[in-house]
């Protein structure tokens, strides 16, 4: 099996590309081989010793892609180590209420695959670079405005994730 681990995410605003980053930059500096791709580039996941996906919350819900990516591959991530990570404002504050509402938002993910971790990380929204109808829901949905990532706890969570990756050698398996 390969040793190659995939971090691939979702998003619209480009937010939760820059957490994808900073989690596969943290797991390069750890040792992994990895690709970091956009979910609609991915088309196969068997080639992966480990899946980290992530994706943000929009409208109360994990973006669709995240789920869609999850039933198709369901049958192969079945067999891998995966972890999510999920970027929404929810979490500008992290209490315990704010972390059980965003795992509610993701829990159809969770229906179909159980993760050995998740990563709940707060997001960024700029209201400048919104489409107007999307400005006037941001703004009814009272999301707070303002870029709210916290790399150092990004980061982190990468730390720990990587000593959690089991990683399987040609050596094991013979
Ligand atoms: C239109 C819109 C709706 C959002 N809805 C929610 C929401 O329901 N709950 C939440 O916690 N965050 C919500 N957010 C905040 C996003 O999760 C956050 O801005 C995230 O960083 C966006 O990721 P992206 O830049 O990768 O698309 C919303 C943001 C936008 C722009």
């Amino acid at each position: 099996m390969s040793q190659k681990i995939l971090v691939t995410y979702a998003s619209r605003g480009g937010s939760t590309q820059g957490v994808a980053h900073t989690i596969g930059a943290e797991l390069v500096k750890q040792g992994f081989d990895l690709d970091l791709r956009y979910i609609l580039d991915v088309k196969d996941v068997k080639p992966y010793q480990a899946v980290i996906l992530g994706a943000p919350i929009r409208m109360g819900r994990w973006l669709p892609e995240a789920q869609h990516f999850l039933s198709v591959h369901e049958k192969v991530l079945a067999q891998k180590q995966v972890a999510f990570f999920v970027v929404s404002m929810t979490m500008h504050e992290d209490t315990q209420a704010n972390r059980k509402k965003v795992l509610e938002m993701i829990a159809p993910s969770l229906n179909l695959i159980t993760p050995m971790d998740i990563g709940l990380f707060a997001g960024a929204v700029k209201p400048s670079k919104l489409k107007f109808f999307w400005r006037m829901i941001v703004k009814l949905m009272h999301v707070p405005e303002g870029d709210f990532r916290d790399y150092e706890a990004i980061r982190m969570w990468a730390e720990q994730l990587a000593g959690q990756i089991t990683v399987v050698t040609t050596e094991d398996v013979e």
